[in-house]
C-alpha cells in the first residue's frame, strides 16, 4: 500500500497520464527499483565524510568508562554489548566492519588515512525486542556522551558546540545543528567569514520514523520543506564539502531518497485482538483519521499541518526557525528546487504506521505510550527512560516503554543534569503538553483505539 502514490495518482487522472505520472514519481523513486537498491547501497556502505577519529577509539574508549569493561580480543560480543549500551548504538543488519549502526570506518582521500566516523544511522537507526531496523529513529542515543568521550579518548580537546546537543538519550538536536553549519556558508555555499546571526533556537527532538516518509507530501515535524528535496538531507555535509563536492554527491541521494521511500514498517509481532481492534477502527475512522489519514483497503493521508493553538503540543521545535534562518536558507543552493515554507507554524499530523514501534510519542519523544498520548492528564512529567529496547522494557497493554517514574524533588532529579536517562519535561521543548484528542475517550473506547493501533 503507498499513500503517496495513490494521492499523485488520483490527482493527475486529468493529465496526460503516462507522461505526469512519471514526472511525479521521479521524486519518491518508488517505481525505480534500481536506485532503491543503489541507495540502500550507499547509505550502509558508504562513508561521505572523512574520518573524524582513529579507528583505535572502538576500544580506547573503554579507559574513560571508569570499571571493568569486557576485554574487546577475548570476548569481542560482551565488549560490543557493552560499547552499545553504554552510547545508545544498536548492531548493524548488514556488513559494517564489525561496528555498530551510525558508526562507520571512513578513509581520508588526500592522505588514505583511515578512521571512524558516524553517518545517519547513528540517528536513524534504531532496534527494538533485540531487531535492528535502518529507519528506525534511535531512540536509545547519547549523542553528546559519544562526542565527547570520542574526542577525548583520541587525545582531542574537550568537545563543545555552543548549544545544547541532548540532555537526554534518544533526543537530538539536528535542527540547530544544521542551522549552525548553513549560517557559515553564503548562497552560492563558499564560506562565510563570520556566521550570520539569524538567532535561531532549535530544541532536541526524538527522531522520526522513515517508513512513513513515503505518504508525506512535506517532510520534518513542521511539515516545511518538500519531501521530494533530496538537497535538504545533505545538510549533514556542511561541515566539510564543497559546492562541487555538493553537486556530485546530489545523485548518490537522490537514490538515497528512493530507498527511504521503499522502507516499510514492521508488524506488531504479539497478538491482537481482532474484535477490539475492528471497534476502535471506526473510532479511529471518526475522531483521528481526519489528521492521520485512512489505513486499509481505501488509504489516503491529508497531510495536515495542524496549527500550534490547535495541536497545543510543546512550541519551541515549531517557533525555532527564525525569518531570517529560513529566508538565508532559501536563498542557498539547497532551496533552489524545493524553498522552505515561509510562513507555516504548526506540526504535521504524521502517518502512524508502526506506531508500535516508535515509543516515546510527539516529536519531542516526551510520552513513554500511546495510552499517555490519548490521554494527557496520566502523563508523567520526569522519568528515567529504559536502560535498553528489549521487550522486558515493553509494555503490550499501554503500548509503548515502561519507564521509571521520579519523584521531582528525589535524589535523581537533584542529580539529573549529569544523567541522561532522566527525561525532565521541564527543560526547553521537551513539554508533554497538548494532543488532548484522547482525553474524551471512555477507557474501553481508549483500549479499542490502542489495540486498532498496534495493526498499522
Ligand atoms: C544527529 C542525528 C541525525 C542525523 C545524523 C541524521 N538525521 Fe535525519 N533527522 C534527524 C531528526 C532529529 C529529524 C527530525 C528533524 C525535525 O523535523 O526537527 C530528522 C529528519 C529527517 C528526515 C525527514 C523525515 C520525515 O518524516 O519528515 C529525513 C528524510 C532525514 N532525516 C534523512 C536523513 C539522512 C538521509 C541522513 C544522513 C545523510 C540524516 N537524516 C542524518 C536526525 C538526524
Ligand atoms: C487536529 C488533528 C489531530 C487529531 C484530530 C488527532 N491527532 Fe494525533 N497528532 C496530530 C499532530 C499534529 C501530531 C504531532 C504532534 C507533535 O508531535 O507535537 C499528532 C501526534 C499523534 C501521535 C504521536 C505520533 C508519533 O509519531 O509520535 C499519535 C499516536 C496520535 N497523534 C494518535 C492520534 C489518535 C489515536 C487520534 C484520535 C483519537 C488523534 N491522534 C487525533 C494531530 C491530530
Amino acid at each position: 500500500m503507498n499513500l503517496r502514490i495513490m494521492t499523485r495518482i488520483g490527482m493527475l487522472s486529468c493529465v496526460i497520464a503516462a507522461v505526469a505520472l512519471d514526472v511525479a514519481l521521479a521524486g519518491t523513486g518508488v517505481v525505480e527499483p534500481a536506485a532503491v537498491d543503489r541507495g540502500r547501497e550507499a547509505l550502509t556502505s558508504r562513508s561521505f565524510l572523512k574520518p573524524e577519529w582513529s579507528l583505535e577509539i572502538y576500544e580506547n574508549v573503554a579507559e574513560l568508562w571508569g570499571g571493568e569493561a569486557p576485554d574487546p580480543d577475548a570476548d569481542p560480543e560482551a565488549y560490543a554489548l557493552a560499547f552499545n549500551r553504554r552510547y545508545g548504538l544498536h548492531p548493524a543488519p548488514f556488513p559494517n566492519d564489525g561496528l555498530p549502526m551510525g558508526l562507520k570506518r571512513s578513509t581520508d582521500p588526500g592522505t588514505g588515512r583511515q578512521g571512524l566516523q558516524v553517518d545517519c544511522l547513528v540517528c536513524h537507526g534504531g532496534s527494538i525486542g533485540g531487531q535492528s531496523f535502518v529507519g528506525l529513529g534511535n531512540s536509545q542515543l547519547d549523542m553528546i556522551g559519544l562526542y565527547q568521550d570520542f574526542f577525548q579518548a583520541d587525545g582531542r580537546p574537550i568537545f563543545f558546540t555552543g548549544f545544547t546537543v541532548n540532555t537526554v538519550r534518544g533526543a537530538v538536536n539536528a535542527g540547530q545543528m544544521a542551522a549552525v553549519l548553513i549560517s557559515l556558508r553564503k548562497p552560492d555555499l563558499s564560506r562565510r567569514l563570520f556566521p550570520i546571526l539569524h538567532g535561531s533556537k532549535f530544541p532536541e527532538t526524538d527522531v522520526p520514523a522513515w517508513w512513513n516518509l513515503k505518504y508525506k507530501d512535506t517532510s520534518y515535524y513542521d511539515g516545511r520543506t518538500d519531501a521530494r528535496s533530496v538537497r535538504s538531507n545533505m545538510q549533514f555535509m556542511l561541515g566539510e564539502k564543497n559546492r562541487e563536492q555538493f553537486e556530485e554527491l546530489e545523485p548518490a541521494f537522490a537514490d538515497i531518497l528512493a530507498y527511504l521511500n521503499s522502507i516499510d514498517a514492521p508488524s506488531y509481532p504479539f497478538e491482537i485482538d481482532a474484535n477490539l481492534a475492528a471497534s476502535g477502527r471506526a473510532i479511529f475512522e471518526n475522531q483521528c483519521a481526519k489528521c492521520h489519514g485512512s489505513y486499509g483497503d481505501e488509504p489516503s493521508y491529508p497531510n495536515l499541518i495542524v496549527e500550534l493553538d490547535r495541536i497545543g503540543t510543546d512550541p519551541a521545535r515549531a517557533l525555532a526557525p527564525s525569518d531570517l534562518l529560513v529566508s538565508h536558507y532559501n536563498s542557498t543552493w539547497f532551496a533552489e528546487e524545493y524553498p522552505v515554507d515561509e510562513v507555516m507554524t504548526g506540526y504535521q499530523a504524521p502517518p502512524l504506521e508502526g506506531i508500535w514501534a516508535t515509543a516515546p510519542y510527539l516529536h519531542n519523544g516526551s510520552v513513554p505510550t500511546l495510552e499517555q498520548v490519548l490521554d494527557s492528564s496520566s502523563r508523567p512529567d520526569r522519568f528515567r527512560r529504559p536502560p535498553s529496547t528489549d521487550f522486558e522494557h515493553y509494555d503490550t497493554d499501554r503500548v509503548g516503554w515502561r519507564v521509571e517514574i521520579l519523584d521531582p524533588v528525589s535524589p535523581e532529579a537533584a542529580n539529573r543534569e549529569k544523567d541522561r536517562s532522566i527525561f525532565d519535561t521541564g527543560r526547553y521543548g521537551l513539554g508533554n503538553q497538548g494532543h488532548t484528542f484522547g482525553d474524551a475517550l471512555r477507557p474501553d473506547e481508549r483500549r479499542a483505539v490502542i489495540e486498532y493501533l498496534k495493526t498499522l
